[in-house]
């Protein structure tokens, strides 16, 4: 639909929508460039809250035109680019939109732009008759059931490696921290406890020339790897596929087991799949070395906390770096938080400026493509492609 006509459907004055913004029973709709600056009380507000107004009087589709619902506020470029394909409506709040509001919202949406908060299953699918396209902002996509998107026929985008440097960057991060001890060093400071320096305090274990375990060695493994080499670490690799061409630069694979004898690390950048759910257990614990670091950049379920727990308490390993956990986010009574062997950000892999907006602009694209019947730049389940042919 051409802009003008998109405009004229969303005309009205700014006085109009602040009588209108107190109204109850309301619908949100994407800002039109000309009410930009007002919030949904109709002041001018800080950025994150300026995208949604909320109008009554929106229709929730008009014939024809796609309608799009999207799970959270987004950078601004995947915002113009979602507002040329159609109706788009913005869940306003800074936090995960409540389930029985995204299965409202879907009722009639042909697109849907999601996170990982969202579970995308049957009973989503079931609730939307009119969905054609799912696209996650994120690489990946355990919470969606694709193979029930697939039997729809329907496309699911994601993010892939427009993020697998600035993850890369996280886990190893988190790596050198775990084995630094860079967790209690801070304690320690803040806590008004640094009074000389001392010959035997926080001693931590060595990064460089030690061994590297890589527990799936796809995208975000790989990247991590080729970190891993410029400290002069010699690494090996578990997981579902081999890769010969890095097995070619002396990357070893080895058994799962095998790796957690083996490592002084271990890094986790596997999917979360039925195999993986607590892969890390108390067996898998009492395989890895006493001095050996494990870090989560991928998914909380691969490891099970409370093993874990058991494992840092016991000295089973030394430390632990989550940037994920089970579940999200962890309860703040968790007793993993108290342990001061175990440091846990809340999943900031991605979370830079640049390759979050990269992730929006390219999961936008996806739903864009999936709108117009094209193939997705990205996407998770190609054979929804030809389910939708064979209709
Ligand atoms: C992803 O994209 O799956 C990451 O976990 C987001 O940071």
């Amino acid at each position: 639909m051409p802009c003008s006509q998109k405009s004229q459907m969303y005309e009205t004055t700014s006085a109009a929508y602040r009588d209108q913004l107190r109204h109850d029973d309301v619908h949100r709709v994407h800002r039109p460039s000309h009410l930009r600056g007002l919030v949904a009380d109709g002041v001018p507000g800080p950025d994150s809250a300026s995208r949604c107004i909320v109008h009554p009087a929106a229709p929730r589709y008009a014939p024809g035109m796609n309608r799009i619902v999207v799970t959270r506020t987004l950078p601004d470029a995947a915002m113009s680019l979602l507002d040329d394909a159609g109706t788009v409506w913005v869940w306003p709040q800074d936090r995960p939109i409540p389930r029985e509001a995204l299965l409202r919202e879907v009722a009639d949406a042909s697109g849907l732009f999601s996170m990982l908060t969202d579970d995308v299953d049957q009973e989503l699918l079931d609730a939307a008759p009119a969905l054609r396209t799912v696209s996650t902002m994120a690489v990946g996509t355990d919470n969606i059931d694709l193979a029930a998107c697939t039997a729809r026929g329907i496309p699911v985008g994601h993010t892939p490696d427009v993020l697998t440097e600035t993850t890369a960057d996280m886990a190893f991060t988190l790596l050198l921290a775990a084995a630094r001890r860079v967790r209690e060093g801070i304690d320690y400071v803040v806590g008004g406890q640094w009074r000389r320096w001392e010959p035997n305090l926080l001693l931590g274990c060595e990064v460089h020339g030690t061994t590297l375990g890589i527990v799936g060695l796809g995208r975000i493994g790989s990247a991590v790897g080729r970190r891993a080499l410029g400290f002069d670490m010699r690494i090996v690799y578990s997981g579902r596929r081999r890769r010969a061409d890095l097995e070619d630069l002396g990357v070893s694979y080895m058994t799962f087991e095998e790796l957690l004898g083996e490592s002084d690390h271990v890094m986790i950048s596997c999917p979360l799949t039925p195999e993986t759910h607590h892969l890390f257990d108390r067996d898998a614990f009492r395989l890895m070395k006493p001095t050996a670091t494990l870090t989560n950049i991928a998914r909380g379920p691969i490891v099970d906390p409370r093993a874990l727990e058991w494992a840092l308490r016991t000295g089973e390993i030394a430390a632990a770096a989550l940037d994920v956990t089970e579940p999200e986010p962890i309860p703040s009574g968790d007793p993993l938080l108290d342990l001061p062997n175990c440091l846990v950000v809340p999943h900031l892999g991605s979370a830079t400026t640049r390759t979050r907006e990269a992730m929006a602009r390219l999961a936008a694209k996806n739903l864009i493509a999936g709108l117009a019947g094209e193939p997705l730049p990205a996407c998770a389940n190609p054979d929804a492609y030809l389910r939708r042919q064979a209709r």
